[in-house]
């Protein structure tokens, strides 16, 4: 157990570690490419790890050039294997290549894009007790359309087996709004051939489609038709050619904003703080608490710097009073993560407020609406799970109590903050969980109080 007692006000400077989501990316798609990239700021994680492993497991070369300037990141040199490079190097008279993707959901979905397109060769994925629960159906079924060989446990689950086919692009309308699928896609695309076309139910996070961009692939977004009044962004329609190759040179990582998220909702509701995030990535497509977090009268300040692939900068947070607001569906892929720190905002809020269209959320991690309604309710809070999302009403704070990390990094930072937050504090089971994203999590939080 990690006792987190009612705290003093939080105050200070932090860097958040480096971004997740683009951390995968930067290795996987560099080893994509033919030559060596420089990565800045790697996210020194357990699921960013794995991607590495993975990346050793077929063949790329990673360098540890030493820790970055930030917190919590390494620099690296990633020395790929070409886009062709998975099906050229198999060798034919072994079994199937092992890739352990470990915990990270990511990985898991992302990967498979690339390695279905190799005209010959076999992979088996799988991972952990709990990405042993996460669907990969989503991923098997447009790749199917493509003409790969995908094999799923129960035809959904991991390990997930794939033989090296010949691709077809196709044009696919997402079910689910899922950065995750929308990228494996992408990357079959580069394979197939014929154009490959991705259509999003909602906006969903774009680091891929920049990162290839950046590096010489043919990716082009439209944007179809916007909706005008529920917080989301145009819905979008993607489409990538067959590449022949991939030339890529240097990733620089910014901040990653779904853990700088714990420090600003922990600011927001601890009396008298005073938070700045600096160096953090503010990539419209991630930064969706901000604008829930704007309409629920937070007092939170932004200086963007000028973009790059990647736009960053810095946030200021502030305590302050907050109003209850409802999230709809098409904003929800825009604060996917960070939508049980809104439930967490919610028992501070004057009101209802009340996230809905979230389904997504129990095939995190955790069942992140259970995980987090009743983990949140044990601490006193007046919430309810819906099918869809979660209501909860503000009841001028949290008693306090223990909370189950249920080994979701997400919900140990979550108990974490709460709290510092409540009246009478709370025990986190499982505070380890953290360092699936946030390695240095429990030591900022603590010199910030
Ligand atoms: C991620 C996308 C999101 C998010 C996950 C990381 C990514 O998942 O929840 O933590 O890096 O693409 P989905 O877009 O599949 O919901």
């Amino acid at each position: 157990m990690t006792r987190f007692d009612p705290s003093g006000p939080l105050r200070g400077d932090l860097r958040p570690p480096p971004d997740k989501s683009i951390s995968h990316r930067a290795a996987l798609i560099g080893t994509m490419t033919e030559g060596t990239v420089e990565v800045t700021g790697y996210l020194d994680s357990a699921d960013t790890r794995s991607t590495l492993d993975a990346v050793r497991a077929l063949g790329g070369q990673v360098e540890d050039v030493g820790p970055s300037d930030g917190p919590g990141g390494i620099d690296l040199h990633i020395t790929g294997i070409g886009l062709r490079g998975p099906g050229e190097r198999f060798d034919a008279t072994r079994e199937a290549v092992a890739v352990d993707v470990g915990n990270a959901g990511t990985l898991l979905r992302l990967l498979p894009g690339w390695l279905a397109g190799q005209g010959t060769g076999a992979w088996v994925l799988d991972g952990d007790d709990s990405i042993r629960r996460r669907p990969v159906d989503r991923v098997a079924e447009p790749l199917r359309e493509m003409g790969a060989k995908v094999e799923c446990r129960d035809g959904r689950l991991p390990p997930l087996e794939l033989i090296g086919a010949s691709l077809r692009g196709i044009s696919y309308r997402m079910p689910i709004a899922s950065a995750q699928v929308k990228s494996c896609v992408l990357l079959a695309g580069l394979l197939a051939e014929g154009d490959t076309q991705v259509t999003e139910p909602a906006p969903t996070r774009d680091h891929t489609e920049r990162l290839l961009a950046a590096w010489g692939a043919d990716v082009s977004t439209e944007e179809l038709r916007t909706l005008p009044t529920l917080g989301g962004g145009p819905v979008r329609r993607i489409t990538i050619r067959r590449a022949e190759r991939l030339t890529g040179a240097v990733v620089q990582v910014p901040g990653d904003f779904s853990s700088a998220a714990f420090m600003l909702v922990g600011a927001t509701i601890v009396e008298g703080s005073r938070v700045r995030i600096a160096g953090v990535g503010l990539n419209p497509t991630r930064i969706g608490l901000l604008g829930i977090l704007h309409r629920m009268g937070a007092a939170i300040e932004v200086d963007e710097h000028p973009e790059s692939v990647e736009a960053s900068g810095a946030i200021l947070a502030r305590h302050g009073p907050l109003e209850a607001t409802r999230v709809h569906g098409e904003e929800v892929p825009l604060a996917i993560d960070e939508l049980p720190l809104v439930a967490l905002l919610g028992c501070f809020a004057e009101g209802t407020t009340v996230v809905s269209g979230a389904e997504e959320l129990r095939h995190k991690e955790s069942d992140r609406i259970a995980t987090v309604v009743d983990g949140l309710a044990a601490l006193g809070a007046d919430i309810e799970a819906t099918e869809d999302g979660f209501a909860v009403t503000g009841a001028g704070g949290l008693r306090g109590g223990s909370l189950d990390a249920q080994r979701d990094h997400r919900l140990a930072m979550l108990g974490a903050i709460a709290g510092l937050a409540s009246r009478e504090g709370v025990d986190v089971a499982g505070m380890d969980a953290a360092a699936v994203s946030y390695p240095g999590f429990e030591a900022d939080l603590r010199a910030l109080i």
